[in-house]
């Protein structure tokens, strides 16, 4: 994801909750749910079953109403439309979901043309747009059978062109390689890859697929209705590199230090600012991602500078690990963006694993 941004987000939530049922039956399966996807990005979800998957994505593709919090698509906010409206802004979305849904009555051909009814398209560019979707995806030869006459493979690749024939600007995808080999359900991937970089879509995909987990741009890991984590994965393999080239980090794993990136959140400071002062109790230690920052050290009687620290650096973890007030002050020079991590999810980190903590703890006491 690039940082600089100045696009609008496809899709933004904000304090979304949903519950179904009412009244004492009432039981609420999603909280608190915030995230803005950006054109291009492809976001994979994951999470055990129950967990809310498919709810969120039938929320964010207009199929059910918004009950509390926020659900804006193409800038449009979602909660209060009508149930017309809704059916409007789902023009804009191709939809592949578990239930494939294809017409049994078509041919796999006409199943996909339905992508593009809506759509103004002369007729004989709406025949070369179906065939070569078709074909990119293998079926040129089952083109004209009936979905009963497929397998179920194939019949998610009709379902899958009939998403993507119409370039959607937001796909939303429910485990899509489900009933595909692996040869297969990479060339799904390759192709909400190609959308999204090419066309600027966004992409939402549930899966528990490892193989294909890696075209990702962020990872939202749902649990019991509850976002766990929200990783950009460009953003988090560059804290990995920064924590990896700390000498009191160096020797973690690559299991460790994912842990720990994944849970640093990012903070912004002005010129001048100040991080934290000399006295204070630590309660975060930081990664400088862009700018520098001044060491200041007060002894009583002058304030002086006692070093300067730039991108890649580290500070702030002595207090951290010995529990002791900070040691020095810390003042932004320039715009300065930075990484922290807090006391609780340091030891949990930490604690995770008592070798590596003994083995953190040590370096650091080699180190000063
Ligand atoms: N229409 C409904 N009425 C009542 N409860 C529902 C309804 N749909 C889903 N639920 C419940 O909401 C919770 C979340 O379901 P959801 O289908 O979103 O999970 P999921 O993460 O997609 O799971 P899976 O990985 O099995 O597809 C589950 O506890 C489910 O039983
Ligand atoms: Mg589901």
């Amino acid at each position: 994801m690039n940082p600089n941004n100045r696009e609008q987000p496809t899709v933004c939530l904000r304090q979304l909750h949903h519950d179904f049922g009412s009244g004492e039956f009432s039981k609420r399966v999603l909280y608190d749910i915030n995230f803005d996807l950006m054109p291009g990005e492809i976001t994979v979800m994951t999470g055990p079953s129950g967990s809310g998957k498919t709810t969120l994505l039938t929320l964010i593709g207009a199929l059910r109403s918004v009950q509390k919090g926020s659900v804006r698509i193409l800038g449009q906010e979602l909660k209060g439309l009508s149930h017309r409206q809704r059916i409007e802004v789902r023009r804009n979305i191709g939809f592949i979901f578990q239930l494939h849904n294809l017409f049994d009555a078509l041919s796999g051909f006409q199943n996909v043309m339905m992508g593009l009814e809506l759509h103004a398209n002369k007729r004989k560019e709406k025949h070369q747009l179906v065939t070569q979707m078709l074909t990119e995806l293998g079926l040129s030869h089952r083109m004209h059978a009936k979905p009963q006459a497929m397998s179920g493979g194939e019949r998610q690749r009709v379902a899958i062109a009939r998403a993507l024939v119409s370039c959607p600007r937001l796909v939303l995808a429910d485990e899509p390689t489900a009933a595909l080999d692996q040869d297969r359900g990479r060339q799904v991937v390759k192709l909400l890859q190609r959308l999204a970089q090419e066309h600027r879509a966004s992409v939402i995909m549930v899966t528990h697929d490892q193989r294909i987990i890696d075209v990702a741009d962020r990872i939202v890991n749902l649990v019991d209705g509850h976002p766990v984590s929200n990783i950009v994965v460009q953003e988090s393999l560059m804290i990995c590199e920064f924590l990896m080239q700390c000498p009191v980090f160096t020797s973690l794993s690559p299991g460790m230090l994912t842990a720990m990136a994944d849970r640093m959140t990012r903070e912004q400071y002005p010129d001048g600012s100040i991080i934290f002062h000399q006295g204070d109790a630590g309660d975060k230690f930081y990664i400088i991602r862009q700018g520098a920052v001044n060491i200041l050290v007060d002894d009583g009687i002058s304030t002086r500078v006692l070093a300067t620290r730039t991108e890649g650096s580290l500070f702030g973890e002595a207090a951290l690990l010995t529990g002791n007030p900070r040691n020095a002050t810390v003042q932004a020079i320039g715009e300065v963006t930075l990484y922290s991590l807090g006391h609780d999810d340091f030891q949990t980190t930490l604690d995770a694993n008592e070798t590596l903590k003994a083995q953190v703890i040590r370096m650091f006491f080699q180190r000063q």
